[in-house]
């Protein structure tokens, strides 16, 4: 089964309103593959979302970098997804491994603010990943099998789901894993998704990697058969953003 390729950029607590511009601009005039061929997301501040949306190309979509885990209400600072919706919004990212370690986001709250997103008509990058410790420990697979069954758990359908496996010691630390390492824990994370989930689930579910991805190592990540794409952090605030589209070709 083919999988349409997916590129997302997530911007984390960057920009100002200039610096957006002159991104979305850079990003409205770049020459990259068809829509049918490549998906592209881009994520930036909740604070941006807005000003994304109007000026962004069509073919191009926007996702908040979180949300919150059930409806609106007294719930200060928190954004909710039917306000994303509102605006707009078609994604959101859930689980970011710096918000699971920075606020304690644990495995069933993320599970349960993926379950949620969903169920308000957001389509959601859910991102998995094991710390370095866990890594050396030999314990990759166990991490990240249990982040993805605890979503498992909630939700009924994949459809609307891409899995983010961003290894958190290749996240702004400029050591990418290397193909082989992506492409055994995405082999993985299908089998995974295969045998404990559906054989349907596991062809169509887009797995993409994030972890220092930049224009000089994507095109041989994207050329590992279980890598479906990418979650870009730095790279994606740069004009190499796009070499990193066009490595779906
Ligand atoms: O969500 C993507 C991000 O965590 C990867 O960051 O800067 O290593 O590409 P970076």
């Amino acid at each position: 089964m083919s999988r349409k390729f997916f590129v997302g950029g997530n911007w984390k607590c960057n920009g100002t309103t200039e610096e957006v511009k002159k991104l979305v601009t850079m990003l409205n005039e770049a020459e990259v593959p068809s829509e049918q061929d490549v998906e592209v997301v881009v994520s930036p501040p909740f604070v941006f979302l807005t000003l994304v949306k109007n000026l962004l190309r069509p073919d191009f979509q926007v996702a908040a970098q979180n949300c919150w885990v059930r409806r609106g209400g007294a719930f200060t600072g928190e954004i909710s997804a039917e306000m994303l919706v509102n605006l707009g919004i078609s994604w959101v990212i859930v689980g970011h491994s710096e918000r699971r370690a920075l606020l304690n986001e644990t495995n069933d709250f993320v599970a349960d603010k993926v379950d949620h997103a969903l169920s308000q008509g957001l389509n959601v990058i859910a991102c998995v990943g094991e710390t370095l410790e866990q890594r050396e420990a030999g314990t990759t697979m166990e991490v990240v099998a249990a982040q993805t069954g605890a979503i498992a758990d909630r939700i009924m359908y994949w459809d609307n789901v891409v899995l983010a496996y961003e290894p958190v010691w290749a996240i702004g630390t400029g050591k990418v894993a290397t193909p082989g390492q992506a492409q055994e824990v995405h082999f993985n994370l299908r089998k995974w998704l295969n045998d404990n989930i559906s054989v349907q689930v596991a062809e169509s579910t887009r797995i993409i990697y994030g972890g220092s991805v930049n224009a000089a190592n994507c095109k041989e990540l994207a050329a590992q058969p279980d890598v479906d794409g990418f979650l870009v952090g730095g790279a994606s605030l740069k004009p190499e953003f796009v070499e990193i589209i066009k490595s779906a070709t």
